[in-house]
């Protein structure tokens, strides 16, 4: 979605409307034909034109454009803050589409945590077949972004917090130095969604998710989504969508409008449950340590009040006994269900080591073999904290 198109707003200015009305309105203006106050899922994949390459009312080919893809591009870009947002058939395709950008020959630095997909798509995919080059970079130490910087760097990569480790970089800090040396930052948002934290505004230059997570918030649909505030940036990335074209469904598209409408309220229950199961799980013996923003004592604590309106849904932990401990825990929980994937309705756990981050053994992301990490969702705290206390008893 390109700005300024009147046909794509909701409102006659968005932004002066508060976040969880932009989470419900922004981009849906009711049904012209019948008043519907939902947006219709336009299935159709052509559109009828008036003269040759004169589309009637400015769509010609699905891929190239929808109407249900536009209402949610233009709700994320305005919950983002952003004048431009695109939506993407997967997280990974939306952060290829920024890989593209880059000249034959550059350099990425990544934080030394993130997705392991994010990490095979730079490496294996990128690096090994259209040379692109990347470093692992300690980002809770700005002064390694100088130290790592060459001739041919372009970007910095960052999630925050981190997946699996939870860590907070510092999005103010890492985007002056960054744009002090002519590079772009880029903030993988999908732990935090723009109701936490808005990354644009803190001074980084593209917003990804994966919007199969708290976006879309109900484990029922596969998205990416990227934003920003770039003009030349932006049309570069219309372009590559179209060119490409790995876009989301027109259904999966309402699905993540549909999700986006409760945003707010999820993010507020699962930070809630989070921040009791962290209790549960600082007091057990079975747990050797506790990786959540919201506890004092992590590392990341006051960059995270700073910059986060809340502490979010994610909690990993160490688990004393190592491995085997750990995966033993994770098959006997029963209201946690063993499973990839995060950010929806029902709580997840798994083991990083062996499920989602396996493609970054041996490298400098590997993970502690030792770690769970949990999907805390919005059931009844009390179902969450009694299955994970009898799941922790059989292993302490
Ligand atoms: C932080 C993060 N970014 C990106 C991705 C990739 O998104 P997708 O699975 O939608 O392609 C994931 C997937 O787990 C993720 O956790």
């Amino acid at each position: 979605m390109m700005g300024g198109d009147p046909l794509l707003s909701g409102f006659e200015d968005p932004e002066e409307f508060g976040f969880e009305t932009r989470a419900i309105r922004a981009g849906q203006p009711h049904d012209a034909r019948t008043g519907g106050v939902v947006t219709p899922i336009a299935m159709a994949t052509t559109f009828a034109q008036d003269a040759p390459g004169s589309p009637k009312n400015g769509y010609e080919y699905s891929r190239t454009g929808n109407p249900t893809r536009h209402a949610y591009e233009a709700c994320v870009a305005s919950l983002e803050g952003a004048q431009f947002g695109f939506a993407f058939a997967s997280g990974l395709s939306a952060e290829d589409a920024i890989f593209r950008q880059l000249p034959h020959g550059s350099q990425i630095l990544l934080g030394n945590d993130a997705y392991g997909g994010t990490f095979r798509l730079i490496d294996s995919v990128h690096g090994k077949k259209s040379g692109l080059a990347n470093a692992a970079v300690d980002l809770t130490k700005p002064s390694e972004i100088e130290e790592a910087w060459t001739p041919d760097t372009k970007m910095v990569w960052l999630e925050t917090p981190t997946n699996p480790l939870l860590s907070i970089f510092d999005i103010r800090k890492i985007s002056e130095m960054v744009h002090q040396l002519g590079g772009l930052v880029v903030v993988d948002n999908t732990f935090a969604t723009p109701y936490l934290q808005q990354p644009l505004a803190l001074g980084a230059d593209l917003v990804v998710h994966s919007a199969t997570k708290y976006i879309g918030g109900h484990s029922d649909l596969v998205g990416g989504f990227v934003a920003t505030n770039h003009e030349s940036f932006a049309e570069d990335l219309v372009y590559i969508q179209n060119a490409v074209g790995a876009v989301p469904s027109p259904f999966d598209c309402y699905l993540a409008l549909r999700g986006l409408k409760t945003l707010p309220v999820r993010m507020d229950r699962h930070c809630e449950n989070a921040q009791r199961i962290v209790e549960v799980l600082s007091s057990h013996p079975a747990v050797e340590q506790v990786l959540y923003p919201g506890l004092k004592e992590h590392p990341g604590h006051e960059i995270a009040a700073s910059q986060m309106r809340n502490y979010g849904g994610m909690v990993s932990f160490r688990v004393a006994g190592g491995q085997p401990a750990a995966e033993r825990l994770v098959t006997s929980t029963k209201v946690f269900t063993l499973a990839e994937s995060l950010g929806a309705v029902e709580s997840l756990i798994e083991h990083p080591g062996v499920m989602t981050h396996l493609s970054v053994a041996g490298s400098a992301l590997e993970v502690p073999d030792d770690l769970v990490r949990i999907s805390v969702g919005i059931e009844s705290i009390n179902d969450l904290e009694s299955d994970l206390i009898h799941a922790l008893d059989q292993v302490a």
